[in-house]
């Protein structure tokens, strides 16, 4: 196998902590058995070492990073070390003060998410009462001189408000806006008869969006991402398994991507315990799944093989039990009919398919009981 390049990407989880309790949260369901978070000396040296192998861009998420009284400190680290630096925010806590600190850290750019553009849905979704505060924060960033970048996750639930959704953002004054439909791992997958939408209402957005696109021109770049269940072929996740990417979660465990710790069989390193030269180049958690030495058939023999490296390993875990399996999105999969029968299912009216299972939001009591 050929030498891995740098991991140019580096994201920095640092804290499952979070005010929200979204339904569709990519933190792992059991998040809220977490070990102690990474002290302030700790992220500086995982800063440093992930520079020095030649990563570019960090990403500060979390759960919500501004309740990490040291992101100032690590931010302005970020800068110094030369990264460009991203903050993934709800926008809880990021008052006038700290939003005034950041920018002299030497903070480049800021992603707000909204959960929809109405008050009611927003504050349903997030379980808080943030949508007022949100456009506070966002008027704060455009006056703070940062291009502004909005995130909304789309699913069932709002997919029908997009043309409001591209409405506000274009109100707000956003220059980007990433309209991701739901990926679903951990609390999305755990909710996903609630969200995965109708082929219906995906085309409808498609169109929304395009109208949109054509109205707005450049003034506005709009992302829509849809979901990966209505394609045929799987999506080159992470760009490769151990490619770019690198996340750092808040306990310090390394991972290929944000949810890659369920899946069986596999330990992967803590950045306490080693340099992440060797959690990059050595560890088994980061070479298993690298190249594709570690195919089954289908994959193996498939002529697209280089083009999709066989898709997810987590969606191949969650949907046929096996993370070395194609991703079950391809319809080359022979585990593809439960994908089919997910998209069925949604196709269904609401009031005619009572869910088998009740809306689980984000808590740290959930969170025990799911473990
Ligand atoms: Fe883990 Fe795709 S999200 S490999």
């Amino acid at each position: 196998m050929a030498t891995p390049g740098p991991p140019l990407w580096l994201l920095a989880e640092l804290t499952y902590r979070c005010p929200l309790h979204c339904a569709f949260c990519y933190n792992p369901i059991d998040f809220a058995d977490g070990k102690q978070e990474l002290s302030t000396e700790e992220w500086l040296r995982v800063l440093r070492e992930a520079r020095a192998l030649g990563s570019v861009q960090c990403g500060f998420s979390g759960g919500e990073p501004m309740l990490r009284a040291d992101l100032e400190r690590l931010v302005g680290e970020a800068h110094r070390l030369g990264y460009y630096t991203n903050l993934l925010t709800s926008g809880v806590g990021l008052d006038e003060r700290r939003m005034a600190a950041l920018r002299t850290s030497g903070l480049d750019h800021i992603q707000l998410s909204f959960q929809d553009s109405t008050r009611e849905v927003n504050d349903f979704l997030s379980s808080t009462r943030t949508f007022d505060l949100k456009r506070k924060v966002a008027a704060s960033i455009k006056r703070h001189g940062y291009p502004m970048v909005l995130n909304v996750v789309i699913h069932r639930l709002n997919i029908d408000h997009v043309d409001r959704i591209i409405a506000m953002a274009v109100e707000l004054g956003a220059e980007y806006l990433e309209l991701a439909n739901a990926q679903y791992y951990a609390w999305a997958h755990r909710n996903r008869e609630h969200l995965l939408p109708s082929r219906e209402q995906l085309q409808r957005a498609d169109a929304v969006v395009e109208d949109w696109r054509r109205r707005s021109g450049e003034a506005m770049r709009i992302y829509h991402v849809v979901p990966d269940y209505y394609e045929a072929r799987p999506k080159r996740c992470m760009n490769g398994w151990g490619s770019v990417f690198l996340t750092v979660t808040p306990d310090g465990t390394a991972l290929p991507c944000h949810t890659a710790r369920m899946l069986p069989g596999l330990a992967f390193p803590n950045v306490r315990d080693g340099s992440l030269r060797e959690i990059w180049y050595a560890s088994e958690g980061f070479n298993r799944y690298r190249g594709d030495g570690w195919m089954k058939e289908p994959c193996r023999s498939c002529p697209e093989k280089t083009l999709d490296l066989g898709g997810c390993r987590c969606q191949a875990y969650l949907l046929a039990g096996d993370p070395a399996a194609a991703d079950p999105v391809c319809t080359r999969s022979p585990e593809r009919a439960r994908v089919d029968a997910a998209i069925e299912r949604a196709q269904q009216p609401d009031d005619g398919r009572p869910p088998s299972q009740p809306l689980v939001f984000r808590t740290p009591k959930a969170s025990r009981a799911l473990a």
